[in-house]
């Protein structure tokens, strides 16, 4: 397993979706540059606050629980502490939510756009500890970027 060039797959996302003004489109791209890019996961995908639930998006993996409330399971939590999640083994993390059971690990990013939360990035994958500092730090960085993309858009989804 080789650790993806986290600032590759920024100028990657970057020139995929600069031109998109459709929110649900980037979105989807984004997801999918990201899944097809990571190794080792089997879900990948965007929840949007919709109210005080995260609703599921723009996703690539098995069908998952469609409404998380805030502060519920590894999401909810990372929603509400507006911070990066990163889970090394989910069966020790008490609340997690299980959408498909091959899961073990996580890493779930807030998606926040001029000072609010619109939603979250979800990764899961089947290996405890898959996720290191350079893949949070990487993922946050491709969030960050993704967030000032779609700054100005009247809707984030
Ligand atoms: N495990 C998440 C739920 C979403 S699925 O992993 C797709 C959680 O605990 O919030």
């Amino acid at each position: 397993m080789s650790d993806p060039d986290y600032k590759l797959l920024k100028s990657q996302m970057i020139a995929l979706l600069r031109n998109e003004t459709d929110a649900l489109a980037a979105a989807s791209n984004f997801v999918g540059l990201l899944y097809q890019t990571l190794d080792n996961i089997n879900w990948l995908g965007i929840y949007v606050l919709r109210g005080d639930e995260l609703v599921l998006g723009p996703f690539q993996g098995l069908p998952a629980c469609v409404r998380i409330p805030l502060g519920n399971g590894v999401c909810g939590t990372a929603a509400a502490n507006l911070e990066t999640l990163r889970v090394e083994d989910v069966h020790a993390f008490p609340g997690h939510i299980a959408c498909d059971a091959a899961s073990r690990s996580e890493l779930v990013v807030p998606l926040i756009i001029d000072d609010k939360l619109v939603g979250v990035l979800d990764i899961d994958s089947p290996s405890v500890g898959r996720f290191k500092t350079a893949d949070q730090t990487g993922i946050e960085t491709i969030c960050a970027a993704y967030c000032e993309l779609q700054a100005g858009k009247k809707n984030f989804i």
